[in-house]
């Protein structure tokens, strides 16, 4: 099969890849997309054994398919053993907080990603980037439409002290160069901030977010505005880029809607009116932050269709409940209302 066509999708053998940070809320979806499309599965975890990566072993065909192996990126060696005899790798693992050391595990994380991949004969790399490389632009006009052109301002990202995003962004950098020097076909997915129902027993900071107002944790909401988009839609854009390779270093935008903090709360509220979800604004002065345009064209053109994020909120709360991490206090609104 040359290395331009096709690597993988019906009518061809589903051959064996590799997901690093397969427990994670985006990994764990990854692993399962793979697993129902018949591909074998290695994943990576630094702790395979450990009680938070069980659920990947409940997965429909993990017991045929699924394998799991120890590795830190940090460790070249541990990557390259993981990808011995893998024809694709989906490079997941990173950690997401605002502590600056995860510059070092994004960066040099990846580096050793991409590097282990060529050495171990890989073809293929899907690189799960942030939208964080690519919004923070305080000088973007309004009007602009995001897209997969647009990249974040590191300085600004690095003057506000927002650490995952610059980490993220030279993460994706290192990621181009690094497949463009050893020859290997590259495809970046970039997600919104990632809703929607976990696979793992752990709450993980995107879906800690949603948790966090409907417990009341979070006793005020600001003038911002933020793009959403659904883990089952990004667990597709992986599976997707991957069985579709375009130009090399391609980057695929994966958001579903962009909403003001306001909008997003109301939303909640409808939906579980039973919540203690906070209608207090911090007033900064400012006019209210407009939602802004954006495109994921790409992705839609390989036959993405974008979870509504109403609903991928509905299946975040039931979740969360499900999970035990935010309270059941009454009965739940049916999803035929949705
Ligand atoms: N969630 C979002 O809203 C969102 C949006 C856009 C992009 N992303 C990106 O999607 C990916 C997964 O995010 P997530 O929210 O699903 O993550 P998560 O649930 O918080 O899990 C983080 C993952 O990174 C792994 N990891 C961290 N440091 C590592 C290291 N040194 N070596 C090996 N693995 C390491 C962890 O592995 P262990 O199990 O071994 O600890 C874990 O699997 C990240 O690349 C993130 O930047 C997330």
């Amino acid at each position: 099969m040359p290395s331009s066509s096709k690597a993988g999708g019906p009518g061809d053998e589903k051959h064996l890849v590799c997901v690093t940070g397969a427990g994670s809320f985006i990994g764990s979806w990854v692993v399962k997309e793979l697993l129902d499309r018949g591909y074998h599965v290695r994943g990576t975890a630094r702790d395979p054994a450990h009680r938070k990566n069980a659920h990947l072993l409940e997965l429909d065909g993990a017991e045929e398919r699924l394998t799991l192996c120890r590795a830190d990126v940090l460790d070249y060696g541990g990557l390259r053993a993981a990808f011995q005899g893998c024809r694709g790798v989906f490079h997941v693992a990173s950690p997401v907080s605002n502590d600056p050391e995860l510059v070092r595990a994004a960066v040099e994380g990846t580096r050793n990603a991409i590097n282990a991949a060529a050495d171990a004969g890989v073809r293929r790399v899907v690189f799960t980037s942030s939208y964080g490389a690519v919004h923070m632009d305080p000088n973007r006009s309004p009007e602009t439409v995001v897209d997969e052109a647009c990249w974040s301002d590191y300085e600004y990202c690095k003057r506000t002290g927002n650490m995952y995003c610059y980490g993220k962004m030279m993460a994706e950098i290192a990621a181009t160069e690094e497949a463009a020097k050893r020859g290997l076909e590259l495809a970046v997915v970039v997600p919104a901030p990632t809703v929607g129902p976990l696979l793992q027993q752990t709450v993980n900071f995107s879906t800690d977010h949603v948790a966090r107002y409907l417990t009341g944790a979070k006793k005020v909401y600001t003038n911002v505005v933020t793009a959403y988009t659904d883990v089952r839609d990004v667990a597709r854009a992986h599976a997707l880029v991957y069985e579709h390779p375009g130009s090399p270093g391609r980057r695929y935008l994966c958001v579903a809607a962009v909403l003001h903090r306001a909008q997003f709360l109301q939303l909640l509220r409808d939906l579980f009116p039973q919540y203690p979800v906070t209608s207090k604004y911090e007033d900064d002065g400012k006019p209210m932050a407009r939602p802004y345009k954006f495109s994921n064209k790409r992705l839609r053109d390989l036959g993405l269709e974008f979870t509504p994020v109403r609903e991928s909120l509905y299946d975040t709360v039931i979740s969360l409940q499900q999970k035990g991490h935010i309270p059941l206090t009454a009965p739940v609104p049916k999803r035929a209302r949705l």
